[in-house]
């Protein structure tokens, strides 16, 4: 079941073109990695999403409603986590909380309380006083205390520390055990990488990359260096050498990782001296495509 329907979505803001007509579908119990730098259109989607821009053109649907005709009905079943959360500095976290989820459902105090032992929230504090990743716990505590069907988080741990990550990433693990959906975006892969099943690479309002994160690392190429005892003769005449550098009888270049042991043996006629290897990480994906830009 497709639980976000994005086609051909535009957004201008004056002359700034945010969007340019991206597509992205997330199903039914996909946790979604919506990932791009500072500027690319993410949280411009997101709000697209639930209702609060409107689009210039395309199409933008959850649960097959439209985003901008249907929110009302739309957020009955959204959990949405703002990229800047701005809380009422006069209320203490607890009564934030409250009211968060009391806008929409009745609040479950009992997952409502294991959600603020599990964040280690105090929830007496009055909220001017948290710091920012205590203001961002505040919002993912009372997203995460609803019983929605999305979730849609954006940037949700840009302020959090790496034990609160954990346990943001352990919290979303099993709501989607439940069935539940996760739509998040990002601009750190590393976290993206580890949580996320499906994602798409938004940069400067287009989507340039989309998929299962193990289909997009077979894209990636290793990165190696080989030393040979003499120089290698017509190096030019082997195959699969991306990036080619070679400084004497030094060559650095990227291969596709199942060609690998295919190149060595070119290379071992010249004795091969010193040889590094650096395995694909999807960040040499995401790099390439920044370093296009
Ligand atoms: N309300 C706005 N008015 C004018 N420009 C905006 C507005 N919101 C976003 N933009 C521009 O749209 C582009 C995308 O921004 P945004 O969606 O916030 O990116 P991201 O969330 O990926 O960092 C940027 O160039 C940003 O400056
Ligand atoms: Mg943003």
């Amino acid at each position: 079941m497709r639980v976000i329907e994005i086609k051909n979505l535009k957004k201008n803001f004056g002359s700034t073109e945010a969007l340019k007509g991206i597509d992205l579908n997330v199903e039914k119990g996909d946790i979604y990695g919506f990932i791009g730098p500072n500027g690319a259109g993410k949280t411009t989607t997101i709000r697209i999403l639930l209702g609060i821009l409107k689009a210039n053109d395309g199409r933008a649907r959850v649960f097959d409603k439209d985003a901008w005709q249907e929110a009302v009905d739309i957020h009955r079943n959204v959990a949405f986590v703002p990229g800047e959360v701005n809380l009422w500095p006069n209320l203490t976290g607890g009564e934030v909380i409250d009211l968060l989820i009391g806008l929409k459902n009745e609040v479950n105090s009992e997952k409502k309380n294991a959600m603020i032992e599990r964040f280690k929230l105090d929830p007496t504090k009055k909220c001017r006083s948290y710091s920012r990743g205590n203001k961002q716990k505040i919002a993912l505590i009372a997203a995460f205390a609803q019983d929605a069907d999305v979730y849609i988080l954006d940037e949700p741990t840009s302020g959090l520390d790496p034990l609160m990550e954990r346990v943001f990433q352990e919290t979303v693990r099993e709501v989607q055990k439940e069935g539940k959906t996760i739509f998040l975006s990002s601009h750190i892969l590393s976290e993206v990488e580890k949580l996320c099943d499906k994602v798409s690479i938004i940069r400067d309002g287009k989507i340039i990359e989309s998929g299962k994160i193990e289909d997009l690392r077979h894209l990636t190429r290793t990165r190696v260096r080989i030393v040979t005892k003499k120089p290698v003769k017509d190096i030019e005449s082997i195959n699969g050498l991306f990036d080619l550098d070679a400084n004497h009888t030094t060559y650095t270049f990227q291969v596709e990782t199942h060609t690998i042991g295919k190149i060595l043996k070119a290379f071992n006629p010249y004795g091969i001296e010193a040889l590094e290897s650096t395995p694909p990480t999807l960040e040499d994906l995401f790099m390439r495509h920044y370093e296009e830009a």
